[in-house]
């Protein structure tokens, strides 16, 4: 599968599952939540790693690629992961976690539609189909080893990716 799609199934997944949280009563089941956020963790952090070090480092091995578009899209993408441990601690807490989560769905809708809009016309560009194909196994790949990693190391992960290559 080209990595658009792959990428795009993601993204439709982990909105769909914020949504499904703020369709929640506030007065919901706490392990029902809470089972629901760590959901939308294990879509969201191997996603974002491995669309870091399979998409927006191979944009940024070419010389072509707009320097600010991917500076960007990794402060998105750090700005999601601090909405959600801040989601986490919250609902531990019993703080106010629909406002929290409102926030990460804001900021990750806005996050997507820009690459969607913006980053993938850019790989369009730049890599032929069978290019495409073939970061879209590697994302997949990817993506089912950071899961299996456990989330321990993720941030080390992340200064990685911005620091390649
Ligand atoms: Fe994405
Ligand atoms: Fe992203």
């Amino acid at each position: 599968m080209l990595i658009y799609d792959e990428l795009h199934t993601d993204h439709l997944k982990v909105l769909g599952l914020i949504d499904e949280l703020l369709d929640l009563p506030d007065d919901s089941d706490e392990e029902y939540r809470s089972n629901l956020i760590r959901d939308i963790r294990d879509e969201l952090i191997p996603h974002a790693r491995a669309e870091e070090r399979i998409l927006y480092n191979a944009i940024r091995r070419q010389r072509e690629a707009p320097p600010g578009m991917i500076r960007s899209a990794f402060e998105d993408h750090f700005e999601a992961e601090t909405h959600l441990r801040k989601l986490q601690l919250v609902d531990k807490v019993n703080g106010n976690w629909r406002d929290v989560a409102e926030r990460l769905r804001d900021a990750l809708a806005h996050h997507i539609r820009e690459e969607e809009t913006q980053v993938f016309p850019v790989a369009m560009d730049l890599f032929s189909e069978s290019e495409a194909n073939r970061m879209g196994r590697e994302f997949a790949e990817l993506k089912d080893e950071v899961r299996e990693e456990g989330f321990m190391k993720t941030t080390l992960d992340m200064v990685g990716n911005v620091l390649r290559p």
